[in-house]
């Protein structure tokens, strides 16, 4: 699911910017503050219609400018489909094959966006909603029918908290709960199945240390929701808000034995997110033949030189489209023979 064609208006400090792209790889440099991460940003958005910078889509939009657009052509099963997003003071518009206001499911299933960039250690440093959101990211491409249950079990958790929160009883909801949440937590753990063993091969290559991840489902091991749901009743009450089930979820990361979030310095973090996002691209892969767009910004200025070399190796093994970016080209492989493009002060020019 390559993209194929890029072209940007007003994103940041890129008035305009179109890229013909390579399949495999591609390489952009430029000095800091030219305009590398805002391109990347770009592809972000028309993928997942937000970006990893920012939760204001409106600082994306260039000073002075009304609105921005991203337009891209990606090609699915031999299929070139044009994709659009428009931002402005009217939100986020979408746009696929000419139908306007699909949903962002739709632009992720034709446009699949990885990122790896400096912020990326948020996913072990920060909180559980983010090791969720990265987890149901990879349940959505391979399950089918897990945004339909995910929507279903927030509507039903909505609904029995705010019967709690009133002092009601929650037995209306009690069964659809289970049921709603049953699906989300098997969805999650068959993916976890594919996910954890993949992880532990990347995160030896990337770290040189044993890497364990464990999914926790959000509920005592031990117990089915059912009874975990009865056991917290209590708490429940008294705290006006469900206490247990898949909006609990988490992931546990251990390395060498140790809590990475507790125990890792910054650098392992951030090379054991690279792992788990790298290992999500490769389950991506197994399940669709292509790993989607990959894009990684400026590793060579957040990884020793070691670290660095091994992310290449993973990533030459990875069968995804990547877009990579750094400060010159003397961090470029020497058999490049692949599309580099320079950036300067939002200019994009295609030098090789
Ligand atoms: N909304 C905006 N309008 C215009 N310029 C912006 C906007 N937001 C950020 N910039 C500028 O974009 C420049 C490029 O940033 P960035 O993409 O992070 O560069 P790089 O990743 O190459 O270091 C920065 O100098 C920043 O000031
Ligand atoms: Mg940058």
């Amino acid at each position: 699911m390559p993209l194929e064609l890029v072209r940007i208006e007003n994103f940041r400090c890129i008035e305009q910017a179109e890229l013909g792209l390579s399949k495999h790889r591609n390489y952009v440099f430029g000095q800091n503050g030219a305009g590398k991460t805002s391109l990347l940003e770009a592809i972000y958005l028309l993928g997942r219609g937000r970006s990893f910078r920012t939760r204001q889509n409106k600082r994306l939009i260039r000073h002075g400018q009304e609105g921005l657009t991203v337009y891209g052509e990606s090609t699915v099963t031999a299929h070139r489909h044009r994709l659009g997003v428009k931002l402005s003071a009217a939100g986020l518009e979408t746009r696929l094959d000419g139908s306007s206001a699909v949903g962002i499911a739709e632009l992720a299933r034709t446009l699949p966006v990885h990122v790896i960039e400096p912020t990326s250690h948020q996913l072990i440093e920060g909180g559980p909603s983010k090791r969720r959101r990265f987890l149901d990211w990879g349940v959505f491409h391979v399950e089918q029918g897990f945004l339909e249950a995910w929507r279903r079990y927030r509507r039903v958790l909505g609904q029995r908290n705010a019967a709690l929160k009133q002092g009601q009883g929650t037995a209306a909801w009690d069964t659809a709960f289970v049921e709603a949440g049953a699906a989300v937590d098997g969805a999650r753990s068959r993916y976890f199945d594919h996910l954890g063993p993949v992880v532990a091969e990347i995160g030896a290559t990337l770290t040189g240390r044993r890497l364990v991840l464990s999914y926790r489902r959000g509920w005592s091991a031990g117990l089915s929701l059912a009874e975990a749901l009865r056991a917290s009743q209590q708490r429940d009450r008294g705290l006006g808000a469900t206490q247990v089930g898949p909006h609990r979820a988490d992931l546990g990361i251990v390395m060498d034995d140790h809590g990475v979030r507790e125990e890792a310095s910054r650098g392992q973090q951030k090379l054991v997110a690279a792992a788990l996002i790298l290992s999500q691209v490769r389950v991506f892969a197994g399940e669709h033949g292509d790993g989607g767009v990959l894009l990684v910004d400026d590793p060579a200025a957040e990884l020793d030189s070691e670290a660095f070399s091994s992310l290449m190796r993973v990533l030459e093994s990875l069968p995804a489209q990547l877009i990579l970016t750094g400060l010159s080209t003397a961090a470029l492989p020497p058999d490049a023979g692949f599309p580099v493009f320079h950036v300067e002060r939002g200019q994009v020019r295609s030098v090789l």
